[in-house]
This record gives structure tokens, C-alpha cells and sequence, in this order.
């Protein structure tokens, strides 16, 4: 392994720390705080930062390991994954009913969450569905364009069934 690559392996960790670090610091704020929307936002994106923690440290083992990235899946787990969009796809549903609802209409901190969780949950259904076609469709891409396409849709046409 080159020295570049192990010098980009370190910083992966270090930031996966930092973030684990940060995340715990913005518990201690949401422990101090007794507004209901503030302590439900922080704790939010103390959430996703121990989420970034995990990201950084997956993206460290990527390149110990790159020959493990495109691993054969087991039928098991397409499986699964194909329960998991279905999932991601039903809480859509529900929470775009939800934005339709009058009590969440005339209840603008509720909303503003509503709206959060729907931008969440049409992102987890377009990556699971890329993800699954990913580990069932053998690529006539280069991996590099493949994950480009993985990228752009789960961002840009996140919406269930397209
Ligand atoms: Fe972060
Ligand atoms: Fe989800």
C-alpha cells in the first residue's frame, strides 16, 4: 500500500473520531436544553454525525480492503434488502399522507419535521434500490461510472417506483 493511500486511511479515522467526539458534545447540548424542537434537532444531527463517524471509518476499510468492496451478496441478503425497500417505500406513502393532513398543516414545527423525515426516507428508498441493482445486475459500467449513477439518483430522483 502506497504512503498516500495509508496517509488518506488516517485521516479517515481521525475524522471518523472527530465525529464520534462531536456527536457526544451535541448530546451534552441536547441534555441541557429544554426547548422540545432544539433537543429533537440536535439529537438529530448528533445522530448523523455518529452516522459520519461510520461512514469514515467504512471508507478507511474500503481502501485496506478494496478487493471486498464489490463482494458477491448472498440471496439472503437481496432479499432483505428487498423487504427494506418496501419499507422505505410505505413510509413515504405515510408521510406524504401526513403533509396532506390538516392538524400537521396548522402545526408548522411539526411539518418542518414531517418534511425532514420524507427527504430521509425517499433518500433511503432510491439508495437501497440503486444498492440492489448494484448487487443483482452485473455492471456494464466501470465502477467508477456506477457509482456515479448510484450518487445522482439516490440524490436527484429520489422517488419511490422511479
Ligand atoms: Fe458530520
Ligand atoms: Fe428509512
Amino acid at each position: 500500500m502506497s504512503s498516500q493511500i495509508e496517509d488518506l486511511i488516517k485521516y479517515f479515522r481521525e475524522e471518523s473520531k472527530k465525529e464520534k467526539e462531536y456527536a457526544k458534545a451535541l448530546e451534552e447540548t441536547v441534555r441541557k436544553s429544554n426547548n422540545l424542537m432544539l433537543k429533537a434537532l440536535i439529537k438529530a444531527v448528533s445522530t448523523d454525525s455518529l452516522k459520519h463517524s461510520g461512514l469514515y471509518e467504512a471508507m478507511a476499510e474500503m481502501l485496506e480492503k478494496p478487493q471486498l468492496i464489490s463482494e458477491k451478496e448472498s440471496e439472503d441478503v437481496i432479499k432483505e434488502i428487498e423487504k427494506h425497500i418496501e419499507e422505505e417505500r410505505e413510509a413515504v406513502e405515510e408521510l406524504k399522507r401526513l403533509l396532506n393532513d390538516e392538524r400537521i398543516k396548522s402545526a408548522p414545527a411539526v411539518k418542518f419535521i414531517v418534511e425532514m423525515l420524507l427527504r430521509d426516507e425517499l433518500y433511503h428508498h432510491a439508495l437501497l434500490k440503486r444498492l440492489h441493482d448494484a448487487v443483482i445486475k452485473p455492471s456494464v459500467f466501470s465502477e467508477e461510472q456506477y457509482w456515479e449513477m448510484v450518487w445522482k439518483d439516490s440524490m436527484w430522483h429520489g422517488t419511490p417506483g422511479g
